[in-house]
């Protein structure tokens, strides 16, 4: 099939689509129907199938005779290690750790909360976690202690998992007592933490509460996969909102697997026999889909890398990776390649290093911009692919899809929209805006296998926030367009999210923060655009009467308290002293138009604005700081 018949036919008749695809993978009952309705308009996939997604991993290769195939490569530049395990190897660490947390007490439908570097470790406890049937939550590391107590006392973990350090760059960063000091901050007490202990830093352990995972795996047995329900939730994984709190998405077993497998081969254009590297973290849904089950359940190798794009040890680190495995699709975050592109703009370590494996380059996390586009594929000289999705999706949603039919690419655009998303553009209640016309992003229901099922513990949490705006849509929250040849461009968020280095980032969590301080009255943070990072945070804060604080001291207490509660991913290193901030008559900041001067968008001033001056005072403060270029108003 080409690329519009099997569109076509994935969105006509998805469920004889999606069950088809459904065949492809090892179940231990097959379903009989692949979509089933649920109350609020939402959708199920495969009720009444059962499987393990540890034992498609894994056990289903090695019992086709692949278990001497290479599963995972770790290569770490920070610690000078590079290990390779075959699907035997990991299979046989997988079921010794399941073991081990069983033998602690966790059982099916248990959650488990795993906070660990990018080592393989983290890959082996979250299969062990699948395999039993219990529901892993994965913390990214650069979230602070603060930042996981919200998350325990969400998904109320039986047990943590985590590693005594993790090493970012040069830094070697002590995990424990931010786990410990996690807990202590948390009402949800787990029964217990298993301590991964590194050779670069011993953590202390307490006798009565941790546990060292070596230690626990000289003593126990490795165990079989259980079955699941197809619809049992595999994972929680938490994603900023609008609000502080963050959204605990979960994603079931049945639907991830088929979609996973079907993406392998359909977008990514992957088979057993080749390597394929994600170059991101296990903390973030790229890592979850394509580092960790995607490549596995496909049977292919996944790289796993503890290492950044750049200073470990240079610019070069990429193509030497890509050389020394022997990778045939890589797949990164904008970010990382104009990290890559500030340190060698002429690209002259690329021409140092044997590309000839790699097929493909894959980016996504934010909108590749085209300069970024077109300097990766005049560098490399490989088709580079800019696809679009989000953690609720957990695979893309709009991509040029190489394994059906490679499309001509448009930079700018994420290309055409992935079998089993019916993609719109809506400019009002329900109607579609006409092709080049900009609009809310929201995808006709059923979604595909693989998304969101819930939001863990308030399923109102997604009727509120994604299936209310539009009647029988799926609001992604991304506005764009979609141009007359099909083809898709995002051009930004439409809520109060913004994107740092590859990351989604809640303004809403970081105003929170800056409002505990004892100086400010109210406040709004925005994303100004930034040629590394894409955005950057900077608080506009408002001081109460009669504080007198100096700007500098005041930015610097800001700064220290978004690092401490929500961790240094945030990457908040500004806050600037405003006079007023522009509201509606009833006292509503206007985010919109700040958001619009903090990306040079032309600001649309509503005629509700209180005081109407407000604005062009913002914006020639942000222009006098260097922070907007011209927001003229
Ligand atoms: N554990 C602990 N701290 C972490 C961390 C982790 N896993 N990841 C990042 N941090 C820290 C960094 O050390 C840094 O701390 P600092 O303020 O003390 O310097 C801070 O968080 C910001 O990190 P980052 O935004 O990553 O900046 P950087 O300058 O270290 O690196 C890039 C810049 C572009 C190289 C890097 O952001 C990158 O590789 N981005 C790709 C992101 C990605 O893969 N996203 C996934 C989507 S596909
Ligand atoms: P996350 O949930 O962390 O994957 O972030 C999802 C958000 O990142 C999306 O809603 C978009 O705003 C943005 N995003 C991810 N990939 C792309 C892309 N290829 N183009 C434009 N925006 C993207």
């Amino acid at each position: 099939m080409n690329y519009k018949e099997e569109y076509t036919a994935s969105t006509t008749s998805p469920e004889r689509f999606w069950l088809e695809k459904a065949r492809d993978i090892e179940w231990f009952k097959a379903p009989e129907t692949a979509l089933s309705g649920s109350a609020n308009g939402y959708q199920t996939w495969f009720e009444g199938g059962q499987l393990n997604t540890s034992y498609l991993a894994l056990d289903h290769h090695v019992n086709a005779g692949r278990g001497d195939k290479a599963a995972l490569i770790y290569d770490s530049p920070v610690t000078n290690t590079t290990r390779t395990y075959s699907y035997s190897e990991l299979l046989q660490e997988v079921a010794t750790f399941a073991g081990a947390l069983q033998d602690l007490g966790v059982a099916k439908g248990e959650r488990v909360i795993i906070y660990m570097p990018m080592i393989p470790q983290a890959t082996i406890a979250m299969l062990a976690c699948a395999r039993l049937g219990a529901i892993h939550s994965v913390v990214f590391g650069g979230f602070a202690a603060n930042e996981l107590a919200v998350r325990i006392d969400d998904a109320t973990p039986s047990f943590i998992v985590t590693a005594s350090c993790g090493i970012e760059g040069t830094k070697l960063l002590p995990y424990k007592p931010l786990v410990d000091s996690a807990i202590e901050l948390a009402s949800h007490k787990p029964n217990g933490c298993v301590v991964l202990q590194r050779p670069q830093l011993h953590a202390e352990l307490d006798s009565t509460f941790d546990y060292d995972w070596h230690a626990l795996i000289k003593t126990c047995s490795p165990v079989p996969a259980v079955k699941v329900d197809a619809t049992d939730p595999l994972y929680i994984l938490y994603t900023s909102g609008t609000t502080g709190k963050p959204k605990g998405v979960v994603r079931d077993n049945g639907g991830h697997a088929v979609a996973l497998y079907y993406s392998m081969g359909a977008l990514y254009g992957i088979d057993e026999n080749d390597v394929f590297w994600a170059a991101s973290d296990v903390g973030w849904v790229v890592g979850h889909s394509y580092i960790v089950y995607g490549p596995l359940i496909k049977g292919a190798t996944s790289v796993m890398y503890e290492g950044k794009p750049v200073g470990t040890p240079d610019a070069g680190a990429f193509w030497s990776m890509v050389e020394r495995h022997k990778i045939n699709i890589l797949f990164g975050a904008p970010t990382a390649f104009r990290a890559i592109r500030k340190e060698d703009p002429e690209g002259e370590f690329i021409k140092q290093y044997d590309l000839s494996s790699l097929r493909t380059i894959f980016m996504a996390g934010e909108r590749l911009d085209p300069p970024t586009y077109y300097w990766t594929l005049e560098k490399t000289n490989k088709p580079v692919v800019d696809h679009w999705w989000q953690t609720e999706t957990g695979w893309p949603i709009c991509s040029n899809p190489m394994g059906i039919e490679p499309m001509q690419t448009k930079p700018g655009s994420s290309s055409v929209p992935t079998p089993g998303f019916n993609v719109k553009v809506l400019n009002g209640i329900d109607s579609e805006s006409t092709p080049g016309q900009k609009g809310s992003i929201a995808i006709q229901l059923p979604l595909p296998p693989g998304c969101l099922s819930t939001i863990w513990q308030d399923h109102s949490r997604l009727v509120n926030g994604y299936l209310r705006e539009f009647e029988g849509y799926y609001s992604t929250g991304d506005n764009g367009y979609i141009d007359e040849d099909g083809y898709v461009f995002i051009m930004g968020r439409t809520d109060d999210v913004i994107n740092v280095a590859g990351h989604r980032l809640s303004t809403g969590e970081m105003e929170e923060v800056l409002a505990a301080h004892p100086a400010i009255a109210e406040c709004s943070v925005i994303g100004v655009n930034d040629a590394l990072k894409g955005q950057l945070p900077v608080g506009l804060v408002l001081l109460k009467d009669g504080v007198d604080i100096n700007e500098a001291d005041l930015e610097k207490e800001l700064v220290a308290s978004v690092r401490s509660s929500i961790g240094p991913v945030a990457c908040f290193k500004r806050a600037i002293v405003v006079k007023r901030l522009p509201k509606t008559r009833s006292g509503k900041i206007l985010r919109k138009l700040l958001r619009q001067i903090a990306v040079d968008e032309p600001v649309s001033v509503p005629s509700t604005i209180d005081d109407p001056s407000s604005v062009a005072e913002i914006a020639t403060l942000m222009r006098d700081k260097g922070l907007v270029e011209a927001a003229e108003v």
